[in-house]
């Protein structure tokens, strides 16, 4: 039996568009409709959250809005007989937190066809340490992998290395034997980053070409972008003669200034682009079962700080201004909280 209210951090617009979160109750009869309720014991900060709850119109399209795009728990309502009460489940991106109310809070109600059961050999509180920057790390990793890019081939460089999706493309790629240029703006985060395995530290001015030519000297046989804009540029301009460029994000910007064909026409390099809130289950659930079998990361303690909601304002801030290390996960319920020391 679900209770009459529940407490969720809330983004509202005020009459002059000014958008404020704060925490409070709201009735649990609002929650949208879905197929299966989720108690949320932990959910996430990404980069997209925070745009979220900042009013952000390309992704908050609705108000009053509960942010959070990630969530793991377990069910407690359910109208379909793949879910049982008790079960701890993951659900990550769809319209969670943007179009619809999402995991910053103790329930959600999703579709069924939006969730993924626990793999065995991770645990609710690992999952969202991973969460969606690890789900997309996970899916820019196999993009390499499928586009032949093999640790033979040469470095592979990962931009925004110190960020959720960064620091775990470092780890994984690290663990498969590739060898890792992790780029970063943050002196700080280097030894975090020598410590998941990259093999080079760069510095953001490393690829932040502004000569114009259409191609550089060849150096990257694979490249995990999530920043976009004049590194990425730089980096596709020096990707080796069939290499390929996986990219995710937009944290430097969404353009990709002095691109032409050449880099595409006369070195065969692969743009492939990641988009981990609508992929399709089946990729997820491989995805996931990798994240807690083969490619099992020991690093997740190192990477993760854990908050409550009453701390998020501060980390949103921080996540924007590209002051936060690694992962950002939320506490929500009291064994949540109580696991995390908080
Ligand atoms: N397409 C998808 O499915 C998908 C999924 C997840 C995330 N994303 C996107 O991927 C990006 C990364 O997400 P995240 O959650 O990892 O974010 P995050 O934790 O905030 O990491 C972003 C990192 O980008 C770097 N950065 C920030 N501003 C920069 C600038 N002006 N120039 C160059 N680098 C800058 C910083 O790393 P350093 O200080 O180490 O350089 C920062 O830590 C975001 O744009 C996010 O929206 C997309």
């Amino acid at each position: 039996m679900l209770p009459e209210t529940f407490r969720c951090y809330l983004v509202d617009k005020d009459a002059e568009g000014r958008v404020t979160g704060r925490i409070t109750e709201v009735p649990t009869a609002n929650l949208p409709p879905g197929d299966v309720v989720v108690r949320v014991d932990y959910s996430s900060l990404n980069y997209k959250d925070a745009l979220g709850a900042t009013g952000n119109p390309g992704v908050n399209k609705t108000f009053p809005n509960i942010p959070g795009v990630d969530v793991a728990g377990r069910v407690v309502e359910s109208g379909v007989y793949e879910f049982c009460e008790g079960d701890e489940v993951i659900v990550t991106g769809f319209d969670m937190g943007t179009n619809r109310w999402g995991a910053w809070g103790d329930y959600i109600r999703v579709p069924q066809d939006w969730v993924v059961p626990m793999p065995a050999d991770l645990s609710i509180r690992e999952s969202m340490i991973l969460g969606t920057a690890g789900l997309t790390a996970g899916f820019l990793v196999q993009a390499l992998l499928d586009h032949d890019v093999t640790p033979e081939k040469g470095q592979v460089v990962v931009t925004g290395a110190s960020g959720g999706v960064g620091c775990f493309s470092v780890a994984i790629l690290a663990k498969l034997g590739y060898e890792v240029v992790a780029v970063t703006g943050k002196e700080s985060a280097h030894p975090l980053l020598e410590s998941l395995g990259a093999a080079e530290i760069a510095r953001r001015e490393a690829v932040s070409d502004s000569s114009g030519k259409p191609l550089l000297k060849g150096r990257w046989a694979g490249a995990v972008d999530t920043v976009g804009s004049a590194p990425l540029s730089t980096i596709l301009r020096a990707m080796k003669h069939g290499g390929c460029a996986a990219i995710c994000g937009n944290a430097a910007g969404f353009d990709i200034p002095d691109m032409t064909v050449f880099p595409f026409i006369l070195r065969g390099i692969t743009l492939t682009g990641i988009d981990a809130a609508w992929c399709p289950i089946p990729l997820r659930h491989q995805t996931w079962e990798k994240l807690a079998g083969e490619w099992k990361l020991d690093c997740l303690d190192r990477v993760a700080q854990f908050v409550t909601l009453e701390q998020l304002p501060g980390k949103i801030a921080e996540i924007l201004d590209s002051k936060i290390t690694g992962r950002v996960v939320v506490a929500i319920s009291d064994e949540a909280k109580s696991e995390s020391l908080l």
